[in-house]
């Protein structure tokens, strides 16, 4: 096996450049090489096993907390079955229009919590604005004709590619706990929010009152895993029973906590996601200098939203380049780097999209 997270472009006719998603990436050497090993010989099985119990002492120590956590193959899984432990079936999550719970789960969300209603929240670049959210707090508080504010459910990063600040994810704490609300984090891009905001795991969750965290790894190196960390652990029970019942507490758990370990070891998850977060940088530099191209936000992490003319889009296209376009209105494309994102392609994007929008004018 190679040690290198990059990857051989020789070896890939006709993938000049995938920016579709950061799941279009394999798994990290070492996260692979970790599950290798650990498939030897024989281990106790539902998580009674040594892999789960150093991977669980590895986030007690980056969270600098008592928590516990609980492994699932799908980010989708990880959300539903969080804010089934923090709403009840008649109640509210309040999240965001472009949230990943309410758009991109086929109604998960709804299944797990019996049927609680996922309530939008306006706000700017994917994030909920605290003003509009200290309203839908107070929302028909006692009215047994109408749902009740439960949880805030927010994204870091967004499904834009924008960053809740410290001092925002904080806000959001504090209007919680003035409302008796639960707080969940989907942190499908967790790692790309902490090194791109240099905070601490600590600080950007339980110290901000997150009582719930999705905490992805499956797009930042890892082959299928994601954790769901209950910082308030008096949930704990109640998710453990929720996970079996709803069918994702895997037998052969130690494969599932092999891969998360080795994601956390030697900082693997933090250098991951550093290098998708500059790959992002690099390839929003290279755009901007591009007559035709407008970027539509400035590039926080690791996906990016632009406008780009039609033919341009086409041309690239042709040449190989893969990346979603027109899904969000005509002519916006978004580019997603991630950890095996070779400098060559953004490189070779860049330079295709230039020679392109060289040839309208
Ligand atoms: C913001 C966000 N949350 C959660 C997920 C998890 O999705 P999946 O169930 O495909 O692992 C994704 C994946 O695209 C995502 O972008």
């Amino acid at each position: 096996m190679t040690t290198s997270n990059q990857p051989n472009l020789e070896h890939l006719p006709g993938l000049k450049g995938g920016f579709t998603s950061d799941n279009i990436a394999g798994a990290s050497t070492q996260v692979l090489e970790a599950l290798v090993a650990a498939s030897v010989g024989a281990a106790q099985p539902y998580g009674a096993d040594e892999y789960t119990q150093s991977m669980e002492a590895r986030l007690r120590d980056i969270f600098e907390c008592d928590l516990n956590v609980f492994l699932v193959p799908t980010g989708s899984a990880a959300n539903g079955l969080s804010l089934a432990t923090l709403t009840p079936p008649w109640g509210a999550v309040l999240c965001h229009k472009e949230s990943h719970i309410n758009n991109d789960e086929c109604g998960a969300p709804e299944f797990y919590t019996s049927g609680a209603k996922l309530v939008e929240v306006a706000g700017d670049n994917a994030k909920i604005s605290a003003a509009a959210l200290r309203i839908a707090a107070q929302n028909k508080v006692g009215d047994v004709h109408s749902v009740q504010p439960s949880c805030v459910s927010i994204t870091q990063a967004t499904e834009s590619g924008s960053l809740y600040s410290l001092a925002e994810v904080q806000e959001i704490g504090v209007i919680c706990r003035d409302h008796g609300l639960k707080y969940h984090m989907d942190g499908a891009r967790f790692a790309n929010a902490l090194v791109a905001l240099g905070c601490t795991p600590a600080q950007m969750t339980w110290q901000a009152g997150v009582d719930i965290l999705s905490f992805g790894a499956t797009k930042n190196g890892v082959l299928a895993a994601e954790a769901i960390i209950v910082f308030d652990t008096s949930l704990s029970k109640e998710l453990a029973f929720r996970r079996k019942r709803g069918g994702h507490l895997t037998s052969k758990m130690r494969l599932l906590s092999a891969q998360m370990d080795a994601y956390l070891k030697d900082d693997l998850w933090l250098n991951n996601a550093k290098h998708a977060n500059a790959m992002a940088a690099r390839l929003a530099q290279g755009l901007s200098d591009i007559q035709g191209v407008e970027l539509m936000d400035q590039t926080q992490a690791n996906i990016i939203f632009c406008r780009m003319p039609e033919v341009v889009i086409q041309g690239l296209q042709e040449q190989g380049f893969r990346f979603y376009h027109d899904r969000w209105g005509k002519g916006i494309v978004r580019l997603v780097t991630a950890f095996a994102t070779a400098q060559e392609e953004v490189d070779a994007f860049i330079e295709a999209s230039k020679e392109l929008s060289l040839a309208i004018r």
